[in-house]
Parts: structure tokens; C-alpha cells; sequence
């Protein structure tokens, strides 16, 4: 297995382009199945998790076809999708366990065949995670659900979903975006009450207008959606990644450098983070293509920060800002409120020196002088972020194993932080 190692210590200084989002991509490059006709994504990062979800989705009939490959840091791909027929509506258990947003084919394919039936994903690394306010969401506007065998079958009588007045208890990113797109071509009118207000939805809710949907109260908690007939094909540009941003943003201040994070809209797509990270000591300053960012004061400032559905702090960033308060002024508590399970990076941060005690889900953190190089274990895409910032200015070398991790979310990280000037390699094998 491969390792990142990194010699710690190095300040950061430059550019770095944004990809496209991860979490953007992956509900678009799944709208590609509610229309017959070719359906352009450009932008898109060129990371594992994309490649598993363009294997799912040839599963079921989606031709993919690489228009523009990407090959500079500064430019993503260009992908042409075409689904004239639906080959099948199965969602194969080996392909959904690796990647949980495969459960984002099932309200396109309800919505176009008038039945899905999809692998349950179980659990992950960072919780339970289930899928019950989908399939309320779907049994709303009409469909029967069953479950057999470890999968969910889904079937709208009569072979088409009704509009619905869908509420959920809670807000739910992957809910939220997989009732929008099966509403799009149900017949009247659906209701999202409590919808999930990312940026990666409203990027959703803009392209499926581009497609012909009818779609209002976009950024809102309430979305209605006007079921149309037929979806036709768009050309799209899938949004900067703000988690990446910000993760670079915070190597900028741990490291004492200046980074331009290279992407359009960032600032406010990076709000809730952007608050937080300002109370920290962070600068932001927009520029014509992007956001510099820095730290303004000596010392990263301690903070008291719970993460929270957007417009708050977002729980991808949690384990980021979690490195980075390691070396605090004085003391941090950070509060996880979204997943049950997502203080992984704790143990190893803690190898590396860190002084953090967890109750529960509120982490407790006094801040050090230094850091130390450790072997360290990535756990997951986030976690694995953490480590290797902490990489980034420990004393000496850290080894971050069980990188694949990364691979899902980082395009090209350490081609990036390199041209930034960081110490960091990629060895082949060399992991655990
Ligand atoms: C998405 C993001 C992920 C991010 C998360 C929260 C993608 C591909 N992934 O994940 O990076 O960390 O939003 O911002 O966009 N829940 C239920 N029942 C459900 C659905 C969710 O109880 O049916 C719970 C979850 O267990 C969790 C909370 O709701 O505690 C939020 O999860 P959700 O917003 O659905 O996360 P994802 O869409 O899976």
C-alpha cells in the first residue's frame, strides 16, 4: 500500500486551483440518468470515488465519454454521459459498499423507470449512517419500499411517483438531493420541507433547471418542485470544492504561509467555514480568481466550535480544524454534532503529541508549542486531511498509511501542496 511522507516545517507559499467538488459531482454525474440525451459535466475532479460511481452508473446503461481529459492542475475534466436506455435498475452491493453516495442512483431511477432496486450501503468508518429519511421521502410521493436480501426495493405504482409533501426531522444532504432529482419528473407538485441548503444542492438544483426541471426556493429550506415530463441534456460546470479550500486555507495558517486558493464563488460558498476560520486568527482576502488566505496573528487563536448543517461549520472540516487547533493559544473545544463516530484522527493526532480529551462528542484541546513526526494511520477522507496538515509542521518526518482514503476526496494533493512548496512525497508500497 502506498504512504505519504512529509518532512514537517516548510512555510506554503503560491497558488493552488480548487477542483471541482467531490460532493457536487457525484448527485450530478447521477441526474445523468433522469434524460435520454448526452449530458456534459465539466469540472470534475478526477478522484476514486468518481470512478467508482462512473462504474455504477454503466452498470445501468450510462455511456460515458471524456471529452477533455484535464491534465494541468487548474483544469478538470469533461465528461459526456448519455443513458438512452437504462440497461438495468440494479445497484450491485459490491460497487454501493465502497462508496455510500451510490445510494444517490435511487431516486433517478425510480423517478425514470418506475423502480430501483439498490444495495443498502451500511455502515461506514464515521458512524451508522442510515438511509431512512430517503425512503420516507420516496414512500411520500407514492412508492412502496421493501427490503430483501440487504437490498431496497423501490416501486412506484402505476410506474411514475407523485408529488409529495416530503418533511424531514432533520436535515439530510444525500435525502435532500435524492428526493430532488425523483421529483423532477413525478406527476404535480412535491414539497421539501427542512431541505439541506449546501452549496453542492444549489449547484444540483441549478443544473436540473438547465435540464428543463422546475425547481424553486433554491438555498432555501423549502423547495417545491414542479414535476415535468421529460428532463433534456445540459452542459454543466460542476462548483469549486470548498472542503478542499478550505483544508489548503488552514495549511496556509498552521504553516504561517500565504495560499491563493484558485475558484470561483469560494467566499460564499465557504461561509460557514470562513467564520470559524476568522476567529481563529485566519485572513481571507477575495482576488479576482479565488481567496488568499493567512494567519494574522502569532498564534492560532483557541475556539469554541460545533459543526452544523450549512450555513454553519461543516462537519468535513471538523478533523482539519482539529490539526490546526492542536497548536492553539490556550484551549479549543470542538463539538461534533452530525456523526457519532468522526473523531478518528484523535488517537493518531495524539501520537504526533497532541493534547486532546474527548467526552462524548465534544473534544477537548490544549494547545502545544510543537508537533512530532510519527507513522500515523488515515481512517478516513477527513481524518486523513488532519494528519496531513499536522504532517505539514511536526517536527521532523511523518508517514501518513492507508492513503486510499485521501484518493477519494484530494485530487492531486501532493502535486498541489509541492508547487506550494511542501516537503511530500507519495511511496509506492511502502505503507501499511
Ligand atoms: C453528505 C456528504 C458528506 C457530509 C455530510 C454532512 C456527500 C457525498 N457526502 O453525506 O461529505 O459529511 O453530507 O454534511 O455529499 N441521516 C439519517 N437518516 C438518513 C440520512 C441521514 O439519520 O436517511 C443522518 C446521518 O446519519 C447523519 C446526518 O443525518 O447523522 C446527516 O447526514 P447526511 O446529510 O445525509 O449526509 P450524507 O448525505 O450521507
Amino acid at each position: 500500500m502506498d504512504r505519504i511522507a512529509i518532512t514537517g516545517g516548510y512555510r506554503l507559499e503560491g497558488e493552488i486551483p480548487i477542483s471541482g467538488a467531490k460532493n457536487a459531482a457525484l448527485p450530478l454525474m447521477c441526474a445523468s440518468l433522469l434524460t435520454k440525451d448526452p449530458f456534459i459535466l465539466s469540472n470534475l475532479p478526477q478522484l476514486a470515488d468518481i470512478s467508482t460511481l462512473k462504474l455504477l452508473l454503466k452498470g445501468h446503461g450510462v455511456r460515458a465519454k471524456v471529452l477533455n481529459c484535464g491534465k494541468s492542475l487548474d483544469q478538470g475534466r469533461t465528461i459526456s454521459f448519455t443513458t438512452e436506455v437504462i440497461t438495468s435498475t440494479v445497484a450491485p452491493y459490491d460497487i454501493v459498499r465502497k462508496m455510500r453516495a451510490s445510494i444517490l442512483v435511487l431516486g433517478p431511477l425510480l423517478a425514470r423507470m418506475g423502480e430501483a432496486t439498490v444495495s443498502l450501503p451500511g455502515g461506514c468508518a464515521i458512524g451508522n449512517r442510515p438511509i431512512d429519511l430517503h425512503l420516507k421521502g420516496f414512500e411520500e410521493m407514492g412508492a412502496t419500499i421493501e427490503l430483501e436480501e440487504g437490498y431496497v426495493r423501490a416501486v412506484a405504482p402505476g410506474g411514475r411517483l407523485k408529488g409529495g409533501n416530503v418533511h424531514f426531522p432533520m436535515i439530510s444532504v444525500g435525502a435532500t438531493e435524492n428526493i430532488l432529482m425523483a421529483a423532477t419528473l413525478a406527476s404535480g407538485t412535491t414539497t421539501i420541507e427542512n431541505a439541506a441548503r449546501e452549496p453542492e444542492i444549489s449547484d444540483l438544483v441549478n443544473c436540473l433547471n438547465a435540464m428543463g426541471a422546475n425547481i424553486k426556493g433554491i438555498g432555501t429550506k423549502t423547495l417545491e418542485i414542479v414535476g415535468v415530463d421529460n428532463l433534456h441534456g445540459a452542459e454543466y460546470a460542476v462548483m469549486p470544492d470548498r472542503i478542499e479550500a478550505g483544508s489548503y486555507a488552514i495549511a496556509a495558517a498552521m504553516t504561517r504561509g500565504e495560499i491563493e486558493l484558485k475558484g470561483k464563488d469560494l467566499m460564499d460558498a465557504m461561509r460557514g467555514t470562513i467564520g470559524i476560520l476568522r476567529e481563529a486568527g485566519l485572513r481571507f482576502q477575495e482576488t479576482e480568481g479565488g481567496i488568499v488566505a493567512t494567519l494574522g496573528t502569532d498564534k492560532v487563536k483557541g475556539i469554541n466550535v460545533s459543526t452544523q448543517p450549512y450555513p454553519g461549520f461543516p462537519t468535513d472540516m471538523q478533523a482539519q480544524v482539529m490539526a490546526m487547533m492542536t497548536l492553539c493559544d490556550g484551549a479549543s473545544v470542538i463539538n461534533e454534532t452530525i456523526f457519532e463516530n468522526r473523531f478518528m484522527h484523535v488517537p493518531e493526532l495524539t501520537r504526533m503529541g497532541a493534547d486532546i480529551t474527548v467526552h462524548g462528542s465534544t473534544a477537548t484541546l490544549r494547545g502545544i508549542d510543537q508537533l512530532l513526526g510519527a507513522p500515523v494511520m488515515a481512517t478516513d477522507l477527513r481524518a486523513s486531511m488532519s494528519l496531513i496538515l499536522a504532517g505539514l509542521v511536526a517536527d521532523r518526518q511523518t508517514f501518513v498509511n492507508r492513503i486510499y482514503h485521501l484518493d477519494r476526496g484530494y485530487e492531486r494533493l501532493v502535486e498541489k501542496l509541492s508547487a506550494v512548496g511542501a516537503k511530500i512525497i507519495r511511496d509506492a508500497n511502502l505503507g501499511i
